[in-house]
Parts: structure tokens; C-alpha cells; sequence
């Protein structure tokens, strides 16, 4: 059989970091074909590294010289949409990173292309892919939680407001804490609770550290050219009666560094995700269960082999366009809740 013809687009740190060396573990399977960057330069720089074959200084060149199957798309959000949409145009499945836009409209608009594409388009939520989550689902298929009525959601950085890219620019990101860590958190609490609609999003933004020169744990960043919030709170009902509350902040005064955290209450039972452990009460008496052996994997290369392994099986990955277009309807109804001080309700 021949391989899978892989494109990349964007040769930041995601690409080499992440997508790369995950496509070249695979190389029995999966070959990547061209990587394509606007700073012409970094393309041509990581092709040289990775000995893949082409460079080009746009994804329009790259689609037009090479035929692909696939490609990762590892741009800045601003770009997800139009890119997406052109690699579903040029008969290629697709794995965008997260977030999939800036907004709902886009996702949407990704979604409709991917339908109509009949190609598969999914999304860079790896945290789906940790064993906890995975394991946590396992539990959860068996009702060892019951019928899980609240979530609370974390993703917060005592001084964790990234020194690179453009995570503090609006204009590129479409937001701050809440568009960037919080999704991953907000995306596996809704994964484990069977994405649940909207009824009713309350949220409130906060700008105290961002814009004031401080302690930097993650470089230094443009503190003078900070235009997101460096806090958001949510607080979610949904349609089957559940409801979410989400933290996220790049910068907080708290005690730890960074904490990643989905914790789940149900009526027979609850847990934390990270690490996971099932808080349950049974023959009269509470008890804790803490697994001690875990399936060993990691978060991204298991996402970039599940997706690698759908486009060659024809099977659709388990983070859907659909699911992509809820969690951003509710990332822009929380952007607009804390714009306008009032609560959104979907009808
Ligand atoms: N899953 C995760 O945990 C995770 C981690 C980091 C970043 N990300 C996501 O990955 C994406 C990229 O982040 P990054 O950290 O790699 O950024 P980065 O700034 O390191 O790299 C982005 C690259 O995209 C290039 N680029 C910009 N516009 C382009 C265009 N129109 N066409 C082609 N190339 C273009 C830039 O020149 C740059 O090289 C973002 O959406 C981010 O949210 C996900």
C-alpha cells in the first residue's frame, strides 16, 4: 500500500515540535511530502532538517506543485479557516490545530466545508488523547459515574504568559487564556460528558498582569502589546441540565505554577482527570480509586497516530467539525458575556 502524502502548513513550534517527529515515527505509513510557511525561510530551514522534499512560501504553491492526502495546519488561529478550507478544496484530510477558529462563524464555515469535501476534518484537542481521558471515557461508558450533572473546569498559569508567538495578540488569536489553555480543559470536560448544547453561558474577562512588566515563567512577553484577557471565568448550563464552571489564566496570583484540571461530579460517582482518580461511595462508606497501572501514551502522538490511522482506514476521528463548532460557539458566547455583562442563552 502506498503511503499517506503529508503536507504541513506552518513551521512554527507545533510543527517542528509536535507534528513532525510524530509524522516520522510513523514513516512505514506516512510520508511528509511539503511543508509550506509564509517566513519562506523556516520552511526551507525545517525541510532541510526533516529531509522532506519540498518548501514553499505559501499553502496555495504547495497545493497546486504536490498531491497530498492530508495536512496539519500549524498557523496562527487567524489563518485556521482559510487554510482548512483549501486543503478540503484540494481533496486532503485535515488536522487543525486547536482552536479550530477564532469564532463560531469560522468553524462553522469549516465544518460545512468538510462536509462537503467528504473529507475528514478534526481538530488538535491531544489532551483527548491522554490515557487519563481516554481511561476516565472507559469508566464513564460503564456508569461508574453515573449521569455526571456538574464540571469544573482549570487551566491556569501562576506567571505562564508565553514570551513567543502571537498568544497575546487578539487580532491573531481571537483571545487569551480561554481560547488557548482553556480549550484543551473545557474540550475534554465536554468529550467526557458527551458534548452536551449550550443552554446558557455566563463569563467574565480580566486584564490585571498582562499589561505590567513582571515575573515571566515562560520568557518574557510584550507586556506594552497585550491584548487579551490574562483571566476568564465561565460559568455553562447546558441543555441536558449539567452545568460548568472554567478558570483559565495565563497569570494569577496562585500557588501553582500550572495547573491543568477537569474534575466531574455524577450521581454515582466523580473524578479528577489529571491525574485520575474516581471518588465513589459504596457499601456505606467513601472510597477513592486510584489506578496504578495507566496505558502508557502520550497526548500528541497518539492524536497524530489516531489521525493518521483514520485517514488510511476511512474512519472519522473523534474530534469532530460538529463538536469543533460548539466549543467555539461557547467560547465566543463567554467573550461576549464578559463584553456585555449579561448572560447569553442559546435558544
Ligand atoms: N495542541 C497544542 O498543545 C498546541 C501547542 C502550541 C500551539 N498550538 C496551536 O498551533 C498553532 C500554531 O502555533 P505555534 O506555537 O506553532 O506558532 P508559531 O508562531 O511557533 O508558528 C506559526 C508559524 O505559522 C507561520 N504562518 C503564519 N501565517 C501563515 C500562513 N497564512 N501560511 C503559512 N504559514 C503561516 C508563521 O510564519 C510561523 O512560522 C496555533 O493555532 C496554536 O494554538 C497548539
Amino acid at each position: 500500500m502506498s503511503k499517506l502524502r503529508v503536507g504541513i502548513i506552518g513551521a512554527g513550534g507545533i510543527a517542528s515540535g509536535v507534528h513532525i517527529p510524530n509524522y516520522k515515527q510513523q514513516d512505514e505509513r506516512v510520508e511528509i511530502v511539503a511543508i509550506a510557511d509564509v517566513a519562506y525561510e523556516r520552511a526551507q530551514e525545517i525541510a532541510a532538517n526533516h529531509a522532506i522534499p519540498h518548501a514553499f512560501e505559501s499553502y496555495q504553491k504547495m497545493f497546486e506543485h504536490v498531491e497530498l492526502d492530508a495536512v496539519s495546519i500549524c498557523i496562527p488561529n487567524k489563518f485556521h479557516v482559510d487554510a482548512t478550507i483549501a486543503a478540503l478544496e484540494a481533496g486532503c484530510h485535515v488536522l487543525c490545530e486547536k482552536p479550530p477558529a477564532m469564532n463560531a462563524e469560522e468553524a462553522e464555515r469549516m465544518q460545512h466545508a468538510a462536509e462537503e469535501s467528504g473529507k475528514f476534518l478534526t481538530y488538535g484537542f491531544h489532551y483527548r488523547h491522554q490515557p487519563e481521558v481516554q481511561t476516565a471515557k472507559i469508566f464513564i461508558a460503564n456508569g461508574e459515574l453515573g449521569d455526571i450533572y456538574n464540571a469544573r473546569v482549570q487551566a491556569i498559569r501562576r506567571r505562564g504568559i508565553p514570551g513567543w508567538g502571537v498568544f497575546t495578540n487578539k487580532e491573531l488569536q481571537g483571545g487569551g487564556p480561554l481560547i488557548d489553555i482553556g480549550v484543551h480543559m473545557l474540550d475534554s470536560a465536554l468529550y467526557l460528558m458527551g458534548y452536551p448544547e449550550p443552554e446558557v453561558v455566563l463569563g467574565k474577562t480580566h486584564q490585571q498582569l498582562g499589561t505590567k512588566k513582571g515575573v515571566g515563567l515562560l520568557g518574557e512577553w510584550d507586556w506594552e502589546n497585550f491584548t487579551v484577557e490574562d483571566m476568564a471565568i465561565g460559568m455553562i448550563t447546558f441543555k441536558n441540565g449539567a452545568s460548568l464552571t472554567l478558570e483559565a489564566a495565563f497569570a494569577a496570583n496562585v500557588e501553582e505554577n500550572d495547573k491543568m484540571q477537569v474534575s466531574l461530579m455524577g450521581n454515582q460517582g466523580g473524578a479528577d482527570i489529571f491525574p485520575l482518580k474516581i471518588y465513589q461511595e459504596k457499601h456505606d462508606t467513601l472510597i477513592d480509586v486510584t489506578p496504578v497501572y495507566l496505558p502508557e501514551f502520550n497526548g500528541h502522538s497518539e492524536e497524530i497516530k489516531h489521525f493518521v490511522n483514520c485517514c488510511i482506514n476511512g474512519i472519522q476521528p473523534i474530534s469532530t467539525p460538529e463538536q469543533g463548532t460548539v466549543i467555539q460557539k461557547i467560547i465566543d458566547a463567554l467573550y461576549q458575556s464578559a463584553a456585555t455583562g449579561k448572560a447569553i442563552n442559546f435558544e
